[in-house]
């Protein structure tokens, strides 16, 4: 693309229960591309999967089959924009879900078919990997040598990655989850507490009741010299705990008649365990990234993905940040759960990174997609 020219990007996401559109301006730059979002349209289906405790996968599907056009249309409607008037449509094709996948890349594909706009395909995670970028574009692309390198934490319901952008073009995924994602952890709490789905900002919401050093859980491989993680055993020492305190409170209850919540020295305190578990959580994401950035002497720091609207994580990086001189980057809350403005995002960098057009044909959604 010719640089300092005005282009359009109509982005779509549909990756899991999140149906998104976005309209963004674009105009490239030699150093950073300027991006400003016109509209951004989100239907979530959280009321439909909290009644199941849980993303159902076709009912996803199925909703996000209901809503793609609406949701686009809207988009392009708040601005008073047609197709014609797109230059790129960029949609995620991966990872996710696959049939909430193949929703909005077949959609994407039927524009692109009927408009002949290329369509640029875009992993999910590059989106998060992004959306703090948000932020710096507006304010810092003219000292872009203050920002890089950057040790970025993603944070969402299926990854946890830590990666090294080395500068706009190059990055090094370091390390991720073994097992569980943070985001995943925090439902499945939330699960065995009988929280609403989504489990994050539900047990986020008890935690901030709790004593976040009441219960000592396990900080899973805080220590290991690799930068993976690992949350299905703080996941089950949470499980371990409920069952000890439920049992010994039942205990209680059938020698004294007491109840089954006022235990002594095992309390069952479901915010206290909010607390507790949320806290090992941030001390394990905190210290590997502030571990990181150390060995590559990073500049910046930042976080995004769903988890990155977590209170206490963002202001434990925030303060670490601060501490050790570092610059720290977060996406504004709206752009920290899935959202297509983070697909236009980096569609903008991809086609400031020189992205070749690929036919539409050869674009399929990929359930898989790695960074
Ligand atoms: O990025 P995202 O919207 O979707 C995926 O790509 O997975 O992340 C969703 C995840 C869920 O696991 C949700 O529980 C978690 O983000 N989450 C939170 C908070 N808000 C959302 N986790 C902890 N604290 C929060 N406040
Ligand atoms: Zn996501």
């Amino acid at each position: 693309m010719a640089k300092g020219k005005r282009k359009l990007i109509l982005a779509i996401e549909s990756s899991c229960d999140e149906t998104a559109a976005a309209v963004l301006e674009f105009v490239d730059d030699k150093k950073f591309p300027k991006v400003k979002t016109l509209s951004s349209v989100i239907k979530s289906q959280t009321k439909l999967h909290s009644k199941m405790g849980g993303v159902v996968p076709e009912a996803a599907a199925r909703a996000h089959v209901k809503y793609i056009r609406p949701v686009v249309e809207k988009g392009l409607r708040d601005k008073g924009l047609g197709l014609r008037d797109l230059d790129y449509i960029a949609v995620t094709a991966g990872p996710g879900l696959l049939p909430s996948l193949m929703v909005g890349v077949e959609f994407a594909k039927a524009l692109s078919y009927a408009t002949g706009k290329p369509i640029i395909p875009i992993n999910h995670m590059m989106g998060h990997l992004y959306s703090p970028l948000s932020e710096m574009q507006n304010t810092k692309y003219k000292i872009l040598n203050t920002l890089f390198p950057i040790i970025a934490l993603i944070v969402s319901g299926g990854h946890t990655i830590l990666v090294l952008m080395k500068d706009i073009k190059n990055y090094k995924v370091l390390g991720q989850t073994v097992d569980d994602a943070a985001g995943e952890a925090f439902d499945k709490v939330a699960k065995m507490l009988k929280l609403p789905y989504p489990g994050g900002p539900a047990v986020s919401k008890l935690a901030a009741k709790g004593n976040p050093s009441a219960i000592n859980f396990p900080r899973p491989m805080i220590h290991d010299k690799t930068y993976n993680f690992s949350f299905s055993g703080l996941k089950t020492a949470v499980l371990y705990h409920l069952e000890r305190a439920k049992g010994l409170g039942l205990k209680a209850k059938a020698e004294q008649g007491g109840s089954p919540l006022s235990t002594s020295h095992l309390t069952l305190n479901p915010s206290n365990i909010c607390a507790s578990f949320q806290q090992a959580v941030v001390d394990v994401l905190v210290s590997k990234t502030m571990r990181a950035a150390e060995e590559f002497k990073a500049k910046s720091v930042s976080l995004s993905g769903g988890v990155a609207a977590n209170k206490l994580l963002r202001q434990t990086l925030e303060t670490a940040c601060q501490i050790h001189g570092r610059e720290f980057y977060k996406p504004p809350l709206e752009l920290c759960g899935d959202n297509a403005e983070m697909i236009g995002l980096a569609a903008a960098f991809k086609i400031h990174n020189g992205f070749k057009p690929v036919p539409y044909k050869k674009i399929y959604a990929d359930p898989n997609l790695s960074l």
